[in-house]
């Protein structure tokens, strides 16, 4: 696995306030929008492309554009949802799959509820965007459902990551080939007894949505 930690003055800034306990649900919003547009530059940087030509007004030229099949975006449900916009804003012409996990708060153990994905992912190229990756397991089962479907092109998008997780990671995707791509905001000190992220930004999923 081959992880990126993007290191850019306007990501630490963003995260300083999006951690921040008094920034309201709107505002988280906004921030981890802009987060993942920061991160999504980064993450797409080996994006497919294919040659283009097109017409100046002065002088035929060939350019690129992005190649087919169409990359495709998989928000982890629910928090994932909070940072679709932002990649879909950098990659307009992606296509978006859904993957609903959950984590049982008592036992961290991770399962899937939800998905909404084509059944064939072969040429696919894949961007899971979920804010934490805290133990890491839903990240894992995700990446092993979607090489399950086929895709050989993984990049994972994070805000936050532990240590814990990028471990659980790296022990459990070492024969994934090509290596799965991780792009995180920060590495945070570690995990508390509950499973959050220390210092974090609390639960991403009830910062944005508020809690249900
Ligand atoms: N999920 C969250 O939303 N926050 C954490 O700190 C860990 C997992």
């Amino acid at each position: 696995m081959r992880v990126h930690v993007v290191d850019h003055p306007l990501i630490a800034h963003k995260l300083t306030y999006l951690r921040d306990k008094r920034t309201d649900s709107p505002t988280f919003r906004r921030l981890a929008e802009e987060l993942v547009t920061l991160l999504a530059y980064e993450a797409t940087r080996e994006v497919r492309v294919e040659p283009f030509d097109i017409e100046t007004p002065v002088a035929p030229t060939c350019g690129i554009k992005l190649a087919t099949p169409k990359p495709l975006i998989v928000p982890i449900l629910r928090a994932g949802l909070g940072m679709l916009e932002g990649m879909v804003r950098l990659l307009p012409t992606a296509e978006v799959g859904f993957l609903g996990m959950v984590r049982d708060e008592e036992t961290l153990e991770v399962s899937a509820y939800a998905n909404r994905l084509p059944d064939d992912l072969s040429g696919r190229q894949c961007f899971i965007v979920d804010p934490m990756l805290a133990t890491g397991h839903t990240l894992v089962m995700a990446i092993d459902y979607l090489v399950g479907l086929g895709a050989r092109d993984i990049t994972a998008v994070c805000l936050l990551g532990a240590p814990e997780g990028i471990d659980h990671l790296q022990a459990h995707l070492a024969d994934v080939e090509p290596p799965v791509t991780l792009v995180l905001g920060a590495i945070d000190e570690k995990l508390n007894d509950q499973g959050y992220i220390v210092p974090g930004l609390g639960d991403a999923g009830d910062r944005l949505y508020g809690v249900v």
